[in-house]
């Protein structure tokens, strides 16, 4: 898998972030399990509520083009090294990846980190 592939295209998405109000862009990539790969970016609303964050606008892609299960997810924004998903991404991610969890990449000072999805969000809940 590539990773630094994914990344860049996480990079990629980011310059489309809709994000007046935070000033802070994110953009994602996942690989879903046809080997094709999705693209979000953060987009906000005045009501900030509504907002909706780059992986689940990614994720939201891969499954409107027929995926059903995500390989992984690089995710970055420019605003900040080593961008994990926040806790709504992380139970979004739970119900379209293995139960072996799946590799979540991130942009470190160093260079890509790399984690197992299992070890951001121990103890997913599943019906
Ligand atoms: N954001 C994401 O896109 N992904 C995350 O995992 C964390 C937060 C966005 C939401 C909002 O537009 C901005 O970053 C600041 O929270």
């Amino acid at each position: 898998m590539d990773y630094q592939f994914l990344m860049e295209k996480a990079k990629e998405a980011s310059k489309n972030s809709y994000s007046p109000y935070s000033h802070f862009a994110v953009g994602a990539c996942v690989l879903g399990e046809s080997g094709n790969y999705y693209y979000g970016c953060n987009f906000e609303n005045s009501s900030f509520g509504l907002t909706i964050c780059a992986e689940r606008n990614a994720i939201g892609n891969a499954i409107a083009n027929g995926e059903k299960q995500i390989k992984a997810i690089a995710i970055y924004s420019p605003n900040r090294e080593d961008c994990p998903p926040c806790g709504a991404c992380r139970q979004v991610i739970s119900e379209f990846s293995a139960p072996e969890g799946i590799p979540v990449i991130t942009l470190g000072a160093d260079g890509l980190i790399t984690r197992n999805f299992n070890e951001l969000f121990p103890g997913r809940f599943q019906l």
